[in-house]
């Protein structure tokens, strides 16, 4: 099994490096809510969050917020239990509400290949929203596929699998307050996946 979380030691056991601290995370999250807010002033809109990574970096950016805004969701996933993005990302469960006119914005936890974005960006687009942004909390650069960028990026990161704040790694790892690099020997994937 993955290791426990030990909150009085500085690092969680299973990683390598931490790349962003809880502290250095919520101070970022409150920067890109006052970006937010310099782009749609008072105006409402309309939240998509891709699920499940990016459910906690939802959940504190809404608060930072204070606009009027709607929630939806869609859970989509490329990964099943590897690090490495298995081709076409898969929509398992897509969204509710009507977006027709409305002003959207889509939030995901990691901008990587580009495959994830470039496609759910597609199929919002045919719902004729009034404006759609884009907004990562993590956006790695170098491994773009298809080209795709966001319009409010979190940090830039190097070409390392990353777990924590809601990314995991077979699931596991969300929970953990910082952003860390998983150690290259559980990535192969260990024998509890
Ligand atoms: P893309 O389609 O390759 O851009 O990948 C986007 C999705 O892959 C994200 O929504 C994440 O769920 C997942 N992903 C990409 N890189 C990482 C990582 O380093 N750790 C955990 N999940 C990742
Ligand atoms: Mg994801």
């Amino acid at each position: 099994m993955p290791a426990k979380l030990d909150k009085k030691k500085l690092i969680h056991p299973d990683l390598e490096s931490v790349l962003f601290t809880e502290a250095q995370i919520k101070a970022r999250v409150k920067g890109l809510g006052k970006e937010l807010k310099a782009c749609y002033g008072d105006s409402e809109f309309t939240i998509i969050s891709l699920i499940n990574g990016a459910i906690l970096f939802t959940a504190d950016l809404m608060r930072e917020i204070d606009n009027p805004v709607r929630l939806d969701c869609i859970r989509i996933s490329s990964y099943g239990e590897k690090t490495i993005s298995q081709g076409t990302p898969q929509i398992m469960h897509s969204m509710t509400l009507d977006i027709s006119k409305r002003h959207v914005l889509l939030i995901d936890d990691i901008l990587d290949t580009g495959k994830t974005l470039s496609l759910v960006d597609g199929l919002i687009k045919k719902l004729k929203p009034a404006s759609l942004k884009v907004c990562v909390l993590l956006d790695k650069q170098g491994r773009r596929e298809v080209p795709y960028e966001a319009d409010f990026i979190g940090f830039k990161i190097p070409d390392k699998f990353v777990v924590g704040y809601g990314l995991d790694f077979a699931e596991r790892y969300r929970n953990l307050p910082c952003i860390g690099v998983l150690k290259p020997e559980l990535q192969n994937p260990p024998e509890w996946v």
